[in-house]
């Protein structure tokens, strides 16, 4: 059954019951509002200075240990994280160089690490059977032959995920190559990374506690932190800035813009340089998402603000309701290096449909396991199926060509779908907002799945053999089960 129907029969009928067909039009309104419980974005005061994660060449180690930072205004949270501070390091490779990266897991439980959007080894990838125990360390060791992009790394151990990456285990991994570097795209204090995720508090203390609706919609927290911290400003300069921008939060979508209403210009997708620059006033970003951005900032007067915000995208879902700042940047700089847009970025060759050998359909809309499930509504799926760790459920050939539809047509929740070891072309999306957005013109590895749409994908499977996950990148969901396993053989 699907969650609205489930509402519909369950509450109209008890409304029936006692109350007559009066209350029926409320009955509609109430059901529409259920899809998540208003949950509404508390603004900090935009003081707190951005953090930046300091950056790595090459070779590292990742503490995986509990610390405490500040993320709150004067008071310290305790903490998930890589290093005894926030987040992880950046990693950051030349494409065409083998990074190995040293994890001890200092926790007492077990996890691992997931190398989002980087194309590696089965053995390398993460996957939710391959943990570290705690107390362990095991060495990745990951070539990196793919194009410059902003990745990101995180947990992915089974029925954990969400709550690790929730209590701040994430880090990005920039791949750099030689065509972006030709491109003097802006670097330095003027390349800005922005790792957006929205957390719950209890008094000082990070609060993971979903409960079976926050399941179904995904667990939304009330205050917006990024880069570790809450409601940051950061210093621009009168020019051009690059910001790298991620969404590492478990469920939360956001409708990126800034507040004077000013355009900026996509760049770059999940991986890596669009074809040409796209022109936007607002860009939706979902869990798991990247988005590379220029912005010129030139118009915003020294000692003037303005903010980066969330707008308004949905009347329907808790998500989308509200617009909120998410942090402030500050004009404090009269010049920034000289810069200028160029016409064109890289070169996307299309993966041509005629070299199609297999089109797989999966319905993403339907919750399975009836009364079994989260307040009796079952528990999302793909295919009609939740993860079972050993259980093969596609088999691809490596260095073959494959459409896979997203099938949200009935659904009523928000699906991000992310396929590991691969990167793919977005051919359509059908329903809902029915074409698609700036980034989705370039390389991606996850893709968002509004209710009502049906989204088809186009890919090449690498020649790495063996399996590999795909899933919902609604941390909760894939927590949830609504995750496969395919092998490419
Ligand atoms: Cu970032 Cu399997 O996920
Ligand atoms: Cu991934
Ligand atoms: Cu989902």
């Amino acid at each position: 059954m699907k969650r609205r129907e489930f509402i519909k029969t369950s509450g109209l009928s008890a409304i029936t019951a006692w109350a007559g067909p009066s209350l029926l039009l409320s009955a509609c309104h109430t059901e529409e509002d259920m899809i998540g419980e208003d949950n509404w974005i508390v603004e900090g005061s935009f003081n707190q200075p951005l953090f930046r994660p300091a950056i790595v060449e090459g070779n590292t180690t990742l503490n995986v240990q509990t610390t405490t930072a500040q993320m709150l205004n004067n008071s310290s949270s305790s903490i998930l994280s890589y290093r005894n501070g926030l987040l992880g390091n950046t990693i950051k490779a030349t494409s065409g160089e083998t990074v190995s990266v040293q994890v001890q897991n200092n926790l007492s439980e077990e996890t691992n690490i997931h190398w989002h959007g980087l194309i590696v080894p089965e053995d390398m990838d993460g996957h939710p059977k391959d943990l570290i125990a705690g107390g362990g360390s095991f060495t990745y060791t990951l070539p990196i032959n793919q194009r410059a992009g902003t990745y990101w790394y995180h947990p992915h151990p089974h029925e954990a995920t969400a709550r690790q990456v929730f209590k701040g285990l994430a880090g990005m991994f920039i791949v750099t190559d030689s065509e972006e570097a030709a491109l003097n795209l802006p670097s330095g204090d003027f390349e800005i990374p922005l790792i957006i995720q929205d957390k719950r508090f209890s008094g000082s203390s990070l609060d993971y506690s979903p409960s079976e609706d926050e399941i179904m919609t995904g667990y939304l927290g009330e205050h917006i932190i990024v880069n570790g911290i809450y409601a940051p400003v950061a210093s621009i300069a009168k020019g051009w800035q690059r910001l790298r921008v991620l969404n590492g939060s478990t469920a939360r979508v956001y409708n990126l813009a800034f507040s004077n209403g000013m355009s900026f210009h996509v760049i770059g997708a999940d991986g890596g340089l669009l074809a040409t620059p796209e022109n936007v006033n607002s860009l939706m970003l979902a869990p798991g998402e990247r988005a590379d951005v220029l912005v010129d900032f030139s118009g915003i007067a020294l000692g003037q603000s303005v903010y980066l915000q969330s707008k308004k995208f949905s009347q329907y879902n808790v998500q989308g309701r509200q617009q909120f700042n998410i942090m402030k940047f500050v004009m404090a700089q009269a010049t920034a290096p000289a810069f200028t847009l160029p016409a064109t970025l890289s070169t996307i060759n299309m993966i041509p449909v005629a070299s199609v050998v297999k089109t797989r359909t999966f319905d993403i809309a339907a919750l399975v396991g009836g009364m079994g499930g989260h307040g009796g509504m079952g528990r999302h799926s793909i295919g009609g199926k939740t993860f079972q760790m050993d259980r093969v459920d596609e088999t691809v050939q490596a260095n073959t060509t494959e459409i896979w539809e997203f099938d949200n047509w009935m659904g009523d929740e928000i699906h991000p779908m992310h396929i590991h070891g691969v990167q793919f072309q977005i051919l359509e999306r059908t329903g809902g907002r029915g074409n698609l957005i700036a980034t989705e013109k370039g390389w991606k590895d996850t893709v968002l799945v509004m209710p009502g749409e049906k989204v088809r994908v186009i890919m090449t499977f690498p020649s790495y053999t063996g399996v590999f996950v795909f899933h919902c990148h609604n941390l909760e969901h894939e927590d949830d089960g609504m995750m496969l396993n395919f092998e490419i053989i």
